[in-house]
């Protein structure tokens, strides 16, 4: 037997990434780039060992289905890889929603790919571990890495822009739901390239947007990186509408016209929204906590968490 143990932090897009290229390796059509959120993480320990069929569980729950055929599709890799054919036992646990558009995916196959590889015995460097979480959930393999992290179009692994300490944001998590979402992200993907009027646009507009968005990070204007931010958002919900994927609730209306009227009032802040209800909102350091505060105020927002740029995927003594 042998066993590690990982904890990743999720990652908010500030570039969105929505749709998938044409063939197979699940590689983004889009570019986008993130910030790994600390105070958010997911802990997974992964034990190899004996024959049979892998037991995975999710915050202490059995994983069947969709959800064990994911993990099991990534460790097949890890067993190819290293030659070994031993079955699994994963325990992942999430201190945050799961599977209800707060990147629980994201953290959940970075820190499964980095346990699972450490536990198989292969040293591999942090590009290949992004590449092994990538093909799972290409915003996994954002969650390697800390601070700024880019995935651009072709490339197989995430790689870091900026680190932790240098970028001048928080983020504000309005949770408005502790359910799972109704859609998985890849079928919505799928759908919307079938079938929303929008999906050309959207594929034309996202590289400009992410291509100005890199530009105002790197730059540290902060401002304008999250204006262009709330453009990538509204982009690609826009176009997912079109493919019928509404992920707005009350709740996240409510919580984005706070937003504005904190920024009318003042405050650095804008939004973002993912493939669930939640509102995130990115918020000057000095802004966020009266920004949480105001904003858990809102109808339907049942609490805000306040998350500092956080490091990458870590290996813990099991
Ligand atoms: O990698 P997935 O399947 O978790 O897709 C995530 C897509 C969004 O969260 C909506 C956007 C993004 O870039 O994180």
């Amino acid at each position: 037997m042998t066993a590690a143990v990982a904890i990743a932090h999720p990652n908010i897009a500030l570039s969105k990434y929505w749709g998938k290229r044409a063939g197979e390796g699940n590689f983004p059509a889009v570019p986008s780039l993130s910030l790994t959120l600390a105070g958010l993480s997911t802990k997974t320990r992964v034990e190899l060992g004996g024959r049979g069929r892998d037991e995975v569980r999710i915050n202490g729950a059995l994983a069947e289905g969709e959800s064990l055929a994911r993990a099991t599709a990534l460790l097949d890799r890890v067993r190819a890889a290293c030659g070994n054919d031993a079955r699994a036992f994963v325990e992942s646990t999430n201190d945050f929603p799961t599977a209800s558009g707060l990147a629980s995916s994201a953290s959940g196959f970075a820190a499964l790919a980095l346990a699972a590889t450490r536990a198989a015995g292969l040293d591999w460097d942090s590009e290949r571990v992004s590449d092994l979480a990538r093909q799972s959930s290409a915003s996994a393999a954002r969650s390697i890495f800390g601070g700024l992290v880019e995935l651009a179009v072709g490339e197989r692994s995430a790689r870091a822009l900026l680190p932790a300490s240098a970028v001048d944001l928080r983020v504000v998590v309005c949770v408005t739901t502790e359910e799972r979402k109704a859609h998985g992200s890849t079928d919505a993907m799928r759908k919307t390239a079938e079938s929303s009027p929008y999906y050309r646009a959207w594929l034309e507009r996202a590289p400009v947007l992410h291509g100005a968005i890199r530009e105002a990070a790197l730059a540290g204007d902060w401002i304008r990186a999250g204006a262009l931010a709330e453009e990538s958002a509204l982009a690609m919900h826009g176009c997912a509408l079109g493919a019928g994927f509404s992920y707005f609730r009350d709740a996240s209306v409510r919580a984005i016209d706070a937003v504005r009227t904190l920024r009318e009032g003042g405050a650095r802040i804008f939004f973002t929204v993912d493939a669930g209800p939640h509102v995130k909102a990115f918020v000057s350091p000095e802004d966020a906590a009266r920004a949480a505060e105001a904003l858990a105020l809102v109808p339907g927002v049942l609490r805000t968490i306040v998350c500092a740029p956080g490091e990458g995927a870590r290996v813990e003594a099991p």
